[in-house]
């Protein structure tokens, strides 16, 4: 139909204005940029967007390699523009692409140069009708998402073991995706595994041909949530699992795995206590996958299957607060997630939040304050180490590799500033508050613009004192911490700091320090109070009395180890020598191989571990101590 020119004109000039009338409302932050803009893919879910991927691959452990082919289901805003993909490291062989009558043909691609950071863009031409692609590939041995251990890095000894770790930007070294935390895909996966070896995956297992001697293995995966390409995981090896409740159980290594279900056992209370605060959990199970202990990790939130280090195995459940940590993801991250890693703090602030949450309602509020504190004195020790830029929530990232943004300033920061709204409003007002937002952005990416919007339209306009309570821009924008930040306060803590301060001062003996009913954060707390600089007498008196080089909680031993490089505590070495070629998670690595590099006697006995430890280490740690150590990576 023709319009009569001025109807024309005039329909236009009324459809423009109301579309600007649609542009964000007046905000109150206006400093807070909304960027949703991800600098560290080069996909452009803006023209074609990637909806579903559908992975069959082989698993060949004498080739360190995925290989086979992803198929890509796409929703197209256009028929002209390309299709780009994030790729790093992938042999690519053919790209196929589909129209709706389902037939397969090939098509012209270009992978572009290798950044050092972003990896190449796969570049696909698309055919006016195309609705699918797929692109047959396989990984390199180097791939940065993938772990392939031999059988000496297990416990069993006799399997090899393989595992992803696809966060923040490395899922693109083993399949060809829009790896963007904006983009969400459904997925399914057949994986074909070798004899005697069992694959699990981020997703439901709907069929499985376990391997056994004879034959190898066939399982097929499925997740119907759409979820963005960090959260895809894929772990193989000699497994077995073990019922924890109905919808909790844990997977690991036959050797491990009822010492983990122990361990564990508290994790459907901690379901059921999220579930009471913030909503229903969305993905049907929670299982837990045990590692081998060279994840460089200490927990990975996986949907369905959270991968955790077996360095929280205390014996004691100490160390579950990671567990708590990696679940609150369900809500915080994997249901809404951070639009671009900038907003990264959205993620994992909130998750600390939550995990305190947690923690307070299945252990006790006293429990929950002890960890919170530590986690506090752990953010300000590190927070004087970083340049002003990397103290702020809303961090720039442009340029930077994303992982340079993965300090404490997200974690701990982001959770006082929840804490700080919190205290101001009443808990009751804030938990519906935090529902509302779980409920709202659902299976959405959200920027730290969406979310102060949001804040100023169901929290801050209802309660005007938080604004003046708690100056949120300052929180998001400024460095350090605001001098109103909360103050976790345990009354435990202050009785283990003034012991500790009474030994210094020769006031009390160690052997009347009651500590057989402390508990790790206790421990934790009086090893902190020391002074640095100790004598080795003093060291001694204190491994005399409390056996600390044989603690079997890796925390503990691992503040007792940084204390001993730190004063030249001789007996502790060998100790030092076990733990750090044992364990892979650079949270212990990196402070201890920090310290030994801090004298010549040190970093000569640091290069001669490292040496030894460094095929052990995933990439993501020995690149970290390759820096400390100045050894040019191969
Ligand atoms: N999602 C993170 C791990 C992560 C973040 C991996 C960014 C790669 C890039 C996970 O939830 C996490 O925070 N793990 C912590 C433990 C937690 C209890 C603070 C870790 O591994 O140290
Ligand atoms: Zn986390």
């Amino acid at each position: 139909m023709r319009l009569p020119a001025p109807l024309a004109v005039f329909l236009s000039i009324a459809l423009l204005i109301s579309c600007a009338s649609q542009e964000p409302e007046e905000t109150l932050f206006p400093k807070i940029p909304n960027v949703r803009e991800d600098h560290h893919s080069y996909s452009n879910p803006e023209q074609v967007r990637v909806s579903r991927v559908e992975l069959d691959l082989d698993v060949s452990f004498e080739r360190k390699s995925l290989a086979g082919s992803a198929t890509l289901l796409l929703k197209r805003q256009g028929a002209h523009a390309d299709l780009v993909l994030d790729t790093r490291d992938l042999a690519i062989k053919t790209v196929e692409t589909a129209g709706a009558s389902g037939e397969f043909s090939p098509t012209e691609f270009t992978l572009g140069d290798s950044d050092p950071t972003l990896g190449a863009p796969l570049r696909i031409k698309l055919p006016a009708d195309a609705e699918r692609v797929r692109v047959h590939y396989a990984t390199s041995p180097g791939a940065s998402a993938v772990q392939w251990l031999g059988p000496a890095q297990t416990s069993g000894k006799k399997h090899p073991f393989l595992f992803t770790q696809s966060q923040a930007i490395h899922a693109r070294s083993w399949i060809p995706i829009q790896d963007s935390p904006g983009v969400r895909v459904t997925y399914s996966a057949t994986i074909r595994t070798p004899k005697e070896l069992f694959a699990v995956m981020s997703a439901e297992m709907e069929a499985q041909q376990p391997s056994d001697a004879e034959t190898p293995g066939e399982y097929h995966f499925q997740m119907p949530q759409p979820i963005p390409a960090y959260l895809i995981a894929l772990a193989v090896g000699d497994l077995a699992f073990e019922a924890m409740s109905e919808r909790t159980g844990v997977y690991a290594e036959p050797s491990v795995v009822e010492r983990a279900a122990k361990e564990f056992e508290d994790t459907d209370d901690m379901m059921v206590a999220v579930e009471k605060l913030y909503g229903p959990y969305q993905w049907q199970r929670y299982d837990i996958l045990v590692l081998p202990p060279s994840f460089p990790f200490g927990g990975m939130e996986n949907p369905r299957l959270t991968f955790v280090t077996p360095t929280i195995l205390a014996g004691d459940k100490s160390l579950v607060s990671l567990v708590a940590h990696e679940l609150a993801h369900s809500w915080s991250g994997n249901l809404v997630t951070n639009a671009t890693w900038r907003d990264f703090w959205l993620n994992e602030g909130f998750t600390v939040y939550l995990e305190n949450r947690i923690q307070e309602a299945v252990f006790g509020r006293e429990r929950a304050e002890m960890e919170a504190a530590l986690e506090v004195q752990e953010l300000r020790d590190e927070m004087k180490e970083l340049q002003p830029r990397d103290q702020v929530l809303h961090v720039e990232l442009k340029g930077r590799d994303p992982d340079e943004g993965f300090t404490l300033v997200p974690y701990v920061k982001g959770m006082l500033l929840l804490r700080a709204m919190e205290e101001a409003v009443g808990r009751d007002r804030f938990d519906s508050f935090l529902r509302g937002y779980f409920d709202r952005f659902a299976f959405q990416g959200v920027t730290t613009a969406d979310f102060v919007q949001y804040l100023s339209e169901y929290l801050l306009s209802p309660n005007p004192e938080l604004a003046e309570q708690v100056p949120v821009e300052d929180w998001i924008l400024k460095p350090g911490l605001p001098p109103e930040a909360p103050m976790p306060v345990s009354s435990a803590f202050e009785r283990v700091e003034a012991l500790a301060h009474a030994w210094q001062g020769n006031k009390e003996a160690l052997a009347d320090v009651p500590n057989t009913q402390w508990t790790t954060q206790e421990w934790l707390r009086f090893l902190r109070s020391l002074p640095e600089e100790m004598d080795p007498e003093r060291m001694k008196q204190l491994d005399d009395t409390f056996n600390l080089t044989a603690s079997g909680n890796s925390e503990i031993l691992h503040q007792w180890l940084l204390m001993s490089v730190k004063n030249g505590y001789e007996p502790a070495y060998p100790k030092v020598e076990e733990f750090l070629t044992s364990v892979g998670r650079r949270k212990f690595l990196k402070p201890l191989y920090t310290e030994l590099a801090k004298t010549d006697e040190g970093r000569r006995r640091a290069s001669a571990i490292y040496k030894k430890a460094r095929p052990l280490y995933h990439p993501i740690a020995s690149t970290t101590i390759d820096e400390i150590l100045g050894v040019a990576s191969e």
